[in-house]
């Protein structure tokens, strides 16, 4: 029997939070005279929450200390949590959970893989935390993204060779950390954004069964 391991990044994989870490980053970056684009902010995407903040800032050519480092930090995720709490089971991008419960049922490896501190309750949340059998977040690693640890982490949970297991990511950080990890990647977005991914789908409806199986099989 054939058994992979799958890893999924959460935000903008699993459910759409990416939208709402862009408006809070937005909100606290104009707070503080800063603006950013949309091409800006595919470069957040997948970043832990401090390489965020040092990103912002270094486009706005602005220091700051420590102290008001930490309280923009906390200012974000206060303000992010707010959509977070809003969120529920409708909110699970098309054809995650079939693509969960096919893996499932394959009884194949399934961890997540994300960096964010808030991946529990957002699982919680959506009523996914129990079709996952590891969970390796942002309170679990010392590198981000692109460092492969978060990706490694979850393979070695698993039981799972990183060489057999396969990562779905919408982040350009997240592809380079499972290349790096010398795991299959799947782009979940746009080709022009993720090609240096191993496949890339639009979204999970243009992920067959049969490729899953192909996968499965290799
Ligand atoms: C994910 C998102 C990032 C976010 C990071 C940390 O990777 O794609 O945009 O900055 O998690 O999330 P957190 O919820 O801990 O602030
Ligand atoms: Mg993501």
């Amino acid at each position: 029997m054939n058994k992979k391991g799958f890893i999924f990044d959460l935000d903008g994989v699993i459910v759409d939070t990416a939208k709402y870490h862009f408006l809070a980053w937005r909100n606290l970056a104009n707070s503080i005279g800063i603006d950013f684009t949309h091409e800006q902010n595919e470069q957040l995407k997948g970043v832990s929450r401090i390489k965020s903040l040092e990103k912002i800032l270094a486009w706005g050519n602005k220091t700051i200390l420590d102290t008001e480092f930490q309280q923009l930090m906390h200012d974000k995720n206060e303000d992010y949590l707010q959509y977070i709490n809003k969120m529920d089971a409708s909110e699970i991008l098309p054809d995650v959970s079939r693509v969960l419960d096919f893996l499932i049922e394959g009884n194949q490896a399934i961890a997540l893989g994300s960096a964010s501190k808030n991946a529990r309750p957002i699982l919680e949340k959506v009523d996914l935390l129990s079709k996952f059998e590891e969970i390796v977040d942002g309170n679990d690693v010392t590198k981000a993204k692109p460092d492969p640890e978060v990706f490694l982490i979850g393979a070695k949970l698993l039981n799972i060779n990183p060489e057999d297991c396969i990562v779905f990511e919408d982040s350009v950080a997240g592809i380079e950390a499972a290349n790096v990890a010398n795991m299959i990647s799947i782009g979940i977005g746009s080709k022009n954004v993720l090609g240096h991914a191993n496949h890339v789908f639009k979204d999970f409806t243009e992920i067959s069964n049969e490729f899953l199986q192909s996968l499965i099989d290799k």
